[in-house]
Protein backbone atom coordinates (compact mmCIF):
# COMPACT_ATOMS: atom_id res chain seq x y z
CA UNK A 1 0.00 0.00 0.00
CA UNK A 2 1.63 3.35 -1.05
CA UNK A 3 0.88 6.40 1.12
CA UNK A 4 0.92 9.54 -1.37
CA UNK A 5 1.03 13.29 0.60
CA UNK A 6 -0.56 16.03 -2.02
CA UNK A 7 0.16 19.76 -0.80
CA UNK A 8 -1.09 22.45 -2.65
CA UNK A 9 0.61 25.91 -2.54
CA UNK A 10 -2.14 28.35 -3.65
CA UNK A 11 -4.45 30.92 -2.03
CA UNK A 12 -7.59 30.12 -3.81
CA UNK A 13 -9.20 27.19 -3.62
CA UNK A 14 -11.39 27.76 -6.90
CA UNK A 15 -7.48 28.25 -8.64
CA UNK A 16 -6.23 25.81 -11.70
CA UNK A 17 -3.46 24.68 -9.02
CA UNK A 18 -6.00 23.91 -6.30
CA UNK A 19 -8.32 21.89 -8.84
CA UNK A 20 -5.14 19.96 -10.10
CA UNK A 21 -3.97 18.92 -6.73
CA UNK A 22 -7.69 17.75 -6.05
CA UNK A 23 -7.27 15.98 -9.62
CA UNK A 24 -4.01 14.14 -7.79
CA UNK A 25 -5.80 13.28 -4.71
CA UNK A 26 -8.98 11.97 -6.35
CA UNK A 27 -6.39 9.74 -9.33
CA UNK A 28 -4.14 8.33 -5.83
CA UNK A 29 -7.75 7.28 -3.89
CA UNK A 30 -8.89 5.75 -7.07
CA UNK A 31 -6.05 3.40 -7.50
CA UNK A 32 -5.76 2.48 -3.88
CA UNK A 33 -3.36 5.01 -2.20
CA UNK A 34 -3.59 5.87 1.34
CA UNK A 35 -3.45 9.86 0.80
CA UNK A 36 -3.14 12.91 3.36
CA UNK A 37 -2.89 16.34 2.23
CA UNK A 38 -2.00 20.09 3.28
CA UNK A 39 -3.71 22.66 1.74
CA UNK A 40 -0.91 25.78 2.20
CA UNK A 41 -2.87 28.46 1.76
CA UNK A 42 -3.47 29.11 5.59
CA UNK A 43 -0.29 27.90 6.62
CA UNK A 44 2.54 30.35 8.60
CA UNK A 45 5.84 30.59 6.25
CA UNK A 46 7.38 32.51 8.65
CA UNK A 47 10.15 30.77 10.89
CA UNK A 48 10.85 33.04 14.41
CA UNK A 49 11.08 32.31 17.89
CA UNK A 50 7.08 33.02 18.84
CA UNK A 51 6.77 29.38 17.35
CA UNK A 52 8.11 27.91 20.37
CA UNK A 53 7.28 27.78 24.04
CA UNK A 54 10.95 28.81 25.21
CA UNK A 55 13.01 29.70 22.62
CA UNK A 56 16.46 29.95 24.01
CA UNK A 57 18.20 33.23 23.02
CA UNK A 58 19.48 34.44 20.69
CA UNK A 59 17.13 32.28 18.45
CA UNK A 60 19.50 30.02 16.77
CA UNK A 61 16.87 28.04 13.97
CA UNK A 62 18.96 25.10 13.58
CA UNK A 63 19.77 24.11 17.01
CA UNK A 64 15.90 25.49 18.58
CA UNK A 65 14.30 23.43 15.86
CA UNK A 66 16.90 20.03 17.26
CA UNK A 67 15.73 20.99 20.95
CA UNK A 68 11.83 21.36 20.35
CA UNK A 69 12.30 18.00 18.24
CA UNK A 70 14.03 15.65 21.11
CA UNK A 71 11.94 17.43 23.06
CA UNK A 72 8.06 16.66 21.68
CA UNK A 73 8.01 20.27 21.72
CA UNK A 74 7.61 20.95 18.08
CA UNK A 75 4.92 23.81 17.13
CA UNK A 76 1.73 22.23 16.63
CA UNK A 77 1.22 22.84 12.58
CA UNK A 78 4.85 22.05 11.88
CA UNK A 79 4.83 18.26 14.20
CA UNK A 80 1.37 17.69 11.81
CA UNK A 81 3.20 18.13 8.54
CA UNK A 82 6.30 16.60 9.73
CA UNK A 83 4.27 13.18 10.79
CA UNK A 84 2.25 13.44 7.33
CA UNK A 85 6.12 13.87 5.38
CA UNK A 86 7.40 10.53 6.99
CA UNK A 87 4.47 8.19 6.74
CA UNK A 88 4.65 9.53 2.72
CA UNK A 89 6.02 6.62 0.56
CA UNK A 90 5.45 9.84 -2.26
CA UNK A 91 5.26 13.90 -1.91
CA UNK A 92 3.81 15.60 -4.58
CA UNK A 93 3.61 19.49 -4.86
CA UNK A 94 1.23 21.50 -6.57
CA UNK A 95 2.00 25.02 -7.02
CA UNK A 96 2.48 27.89 -9.75
CA UNK A 97 5.62 29.70 -10.48
CA UNK A 98 6.01 33.16 -8.65
CA UNK A 99 8.41 35.55 -9.18
CA UNK A 100 11.30 32.39 -11.08
CA UNK A 101 10.72 30.14 -8.11
CA UNK A 102 7.82 28.36 -5.79
CA UNK A 103 5.85 30.60 -3.62
CA UNK A 104 6.82 31.83 -0.57
CA UNK A 105 4.55 29.37 1.47
CA UNK A 106 6.03 26.71 -0.02
CA UNK A 107 9.86 28.13 1.21
CA UNK A 108 8.26 28.70 4.81
CA UNK A 109 7.13 25.10 4.46
CA UNK A 110 10.64 24.16 3.70
CA UNK A 111 12.11 26.37 6.35
CA UNK A 112 9.86 25.10 9.10
CA UNK A 113 8.91 21.73 8.60
CA UNK A 114 12.35 19.61 7.11
CA UNK A 115 13.27 20.50 11.13
CA UNK A 116 16.92 19.88 11.72
CA UNK A 117 17.62 16.89 13.48
CA UNK A 118 13.91 15.22 12.80
CA UNK A 119 14.05 15.25 9.42
CA UNK A 120 17.64 15.85 8.33
CA UNK A 121 21.41 16.39 10.17
CA UNK A 122 24.85 16.04 9.16
CA UNK A 123 24.78 12.54 9.47
CA UNK A 124 21.77 11.96 7.18
CA UNK A 125 21.77 13.93 4.16
CA UNK A 126 22.44 13.78 0.92
CA UNK A 127 22.86 9.43 -0.38
CA UNK A 128 22.09 9.23 3.63
CA UNK A 129 19.22 11.32 3.82
CA UNK A 130 16.45 10.17 5.98
CA UNK A 131 14.08 10.17 3.15
CA UNK A 132 15.74 7.35 0.65
CA UNK A 133 13.46 5.57 -1.51
CA UNK A 134 10.90 8.11 -1.28
CA UNK A 135 9.82 9.92 -3.82
CA UNK A 136 8.41 13.76 -4.70
CA UNK A 137 7.10 15.41 -7.82
CA UNK A 138 6.18 18.91 -8.63
CA UNK A 139 3.11 19.86 -11.00
CA UNK A 140 3.57 23.40 -11.22
CA UNK A 141 1.66 25.93 -13.75
CA UNK A 142 3.56 29.15 -15.19
CA UNK A 143 1.63 32.30 -16.60
CA UNK A 144 4.89 32.04 -19.11
CA UNK A 145 4.51 30.47 -22.52
CA UNK A 146 6.72 27.19 -23.00
CA UNK A 147 8.84 29.10 -25.47
CA UNK A 148 9.65 31.54 -23.10
CA UNK A 149 9.99 29.25 -20.25
CA UNK A 150 12.42 26.93 -21.94
CA UNK A 151 16.35 26.63 -22.05
CA UNK A 152 17.01 29.49 -24.12
CA UNK A 153 13.90 31.31 -23.09
CA UNK A 154 13.51 34.92 -22.15
CA UNK A 155 11.79 33.89 -18.79
CA UNK A 156 14.94 31.27 -17.87
CA UNK A 157 14.32 27.83 -18.11
CA UNK A 158 11.90 26.76 -15.32
CA UNK A 159 13.46 23.44 -14.98
CA UNK A 160 15.98 25.55 -13.22
CA UNK A 161 14.20 27.84 -11.42
CA UNK A 162 12.87 24.47 -9.65
CA UNK A 163 16.45 23.02 -8.51
CA UNK A 164 16.62 24.40 -5.52
CA UNK A 165 13.53 23.19 -4.63
CA UNK A 166 14.04 19.72 -5.82
CA UNK A 167 17.73 19.92 -4.52
CA UNK A 168 16.09 20.77 -1.20
CA UNK A 169 14.12 17.18 -1.51
CA UNK A 170 17.11 15.37 -2.50
CA UNK A 171 19.38 17.01 0.81
CA UNK A 172 16.78 14.96 2.28
CA UNK A 173 17.72 11.90 0.45
CA UNK A 174 14.19 11.78 -2.18
CA UNK A 175 14.50 10.87 -5.98
CA UNK A 176 12.78 13.54 -7.18
CA UNK A 177 11.12 13.21 -10.68
CA UNK A 178 11.05 16.07 -13.72
CA UNK A 179 8.54 18.01 -12.92
CA UNK A 180 5.69 18.16 -14.67
CA UNK A 181 4.88 21.79 -15.98
CA UNK A 182 1.99 23.32 -17.61
CA UNK A 183 3.13 26.89 -18.98
CA UNK A 184 0.74 29.53 -20.42
CA UNK A 185 -2.02 29.33 -17.32
CA UNK A 186 -3.50 32.60 -16.68
CA UNK A 187 -7.06 34.74 -16.86
CA UNK A 188 -5.72 36.95 -19.39
CA UNK A 189 -6.57 34.81 -22.49
CA UNK A 190 -9.13 35.59 -24.82
CA UNK A 191 -11.42 34.08 -27.70
CA UNK A 192 -9.50 31.03 -29.15
CA UNK A 193 -6.56 30.73 -26.84
CA UNK A 194 -8.89 30.77 -24.24
CA UNK A 195 -10.57 27.83 -25.20
CA UNK A 196 -7.32 26.37 -26.09
CA UNK A 197 -5.81 26.77 -22.77
CA UNK A 198 -8.82 25.56 -21.13
CA UNK A 199 -9.10 22.62 -23.34
CA UNK A 200 -5.19 21.63 -22.25
CA UNK A 201 -5.97 22.50 -18.28
CA UNK A 202 -9.56 19.71 -18.73
CA UNK A 203 -7.31 17.34 -20.49
CA UNK A 204 -4.32 17.73 -17.82
CA UNK A 205 -6.52 17.19 -14.65
CA UNK A 206 -8.77 13.98 -17.01
CA UNK A 207 -4.75 12.96 -17.59
CA UNK A 208 -3.73 12.89 -13.77
CA UNK A 209 -5.34 9.55 -13.69
CA UNK A 210 -2.64 8.06 -16.23
CA UNK A 211 0.63 10.20 -14.61
CA UNK A 212 -0.22 8.72 -11.29
CA UNK A 213 -0.32 5.19 -12.89
CA UNK A 214 3.24 5.50 -14.61
CA UNK A 215 4.42 7.04 -11.62
CA UNK A 216 7.19 4.55 -11.35
CA UNK A 217 8.22 4.74 -14.93
CA UNK A 218 8.41 8.80 -14.77
CA UNK A 219 11.74 10.29 -15.50
CA UNK A 220 14.19 10.83 -12.30
CA UNK A 221 16.25 14.26 -11.96
CA UNK A 222 20.24 13.38 -11.90
CA UNK A 223 22.01 14.50 -9.10
CA UNK A 224 25.37 13.61 -8.09
CA UNK A 225 26.59 11.33 -5.80
CA UNK A 226 28.41 11.90 -2.55
CA UNK A 227 31.10 9.74 -3.74
CA UNK A 228 31.44 12.82 -7.00
CA UNK A 229 32.45 14.92 -4.58
CA UNK A 230 35.92 15.52 -2.99
CA UNK A 231 36.97 15.95 0.76
CA UNK A 232 36.28 19.90 0.83
CA UNK A 233 33.40 19.04 -1.03
CA UNK A 234 34.03 19.99 -4.93
CA UNK A 235 33.15 18.02 -7.67
CA UNK A 236 36.05 15.83 -8.31
CA UNK A 237 37.45 15.87 -11.93
CA UNK A 238 36.58 12.72 -13.03
CA UNK A 239 32.65 13.19 -12.42
CA UNK A 240 30.23 14.65 -14.05
CA UNK A 241 28.36 18.01 -14.09
CA UNK A 242 24.46 17.27 -14.16
CA UNK A 243 23.55 20.04 -13.28
CA UNK A 244 24.59 24.18 -14.25
CA UNK A 245 24.30 24.94 -10.59
CA UNK A 246 27.74 22.45 -9.84
CA UNK A 247 29.69 22.56 -12.95
CA UNK A 248 33.52 23.29 -13.49
CA UNK A 249 34.46 26.86 -14.63
CA UNK A 250 35.68 26.86 -17.93
C1 LIG B 1 3.18 37.06 -7.58
C2 LIG B 1 3.18 36.38 -8.91
C3 LIG B 1 4.37 36.18 -9.55
C4 LIG B 1 4.41 35.49 -10.76
N1 LIG B 1 5.61 35.23 -11.34
C5 LIG B 1 5.66 34.47 -12.46
C6 LIG B 1 6.92 34.07 -13.01
O1 LIG B 1 7.99 34.39 -12.50
N2 LIG B 1 6.91 33.33 -14.14
C7 LIG B 1 5.75 32.93 -14.75
O2 LIG B 1 5.80 32.25 -15.76
N3 LIG B 1 4.54 33.28 -14.23
C8 LIG B 1 4.48 34.03 -13.11
N4 LIG B 1 3.26 34.36 -12.56
C9 LIG B 1 2.03 33.82 -13.18
C10 LIG B 1 1.60 32.54 -12.50
O3 LIG B 1 2.60 31.56 -12.59
C11 LIG B 1 0.31 32.01 -13.09
O4 LIG B 1 -0.65 33.00 -12.91
C12 LIG B 1 -0.13 30.74 -12.41
O5 LIG B 1 0.77 29.71 -12.69
C13 LIG B 1 -1.51 30.33 -12.88
O6 LIG B 1 -1.93 29.21 -12.13
P1 LIG B 1 -3.19 29.38 -11.13
O7 LIG B 1 -4.36 29.72 -12.02
O8 LIG B 1 -3.35 28.07 -10.46
O9 LIG B 1 -2.86 30.51 -10.20
C14 LIG B 1 3.21 35.05 -11.37
C15 LIG B 1 1.99 35.30 -10.72
C16 LIG B 1 1.98 35.94 -9.50
C17 LIG B 1 0.65 36.17 -8.81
Amino acid sequence: MITTFVISAHPEARSFTAHWANATVQAAVAKGDTVLTSDLSSFDPSERSEHYAQPAAPFDVLKEQERASSSGTLPGDVAAEVEKLEAADRVIFHFPLWWFAPPAVLKGWFDRVLVHGRTHDVDRRFDTGRFRGREALFCVTTGASAAESGPDGKEGDTRLHLWPAAYTLRYLGFDVLEPVILHGVHGFHRGARKAELEERLAAALAGQVDLLSRFETLPRMRFNADTDFDASGRLKPTAPSVTPFIRRDA
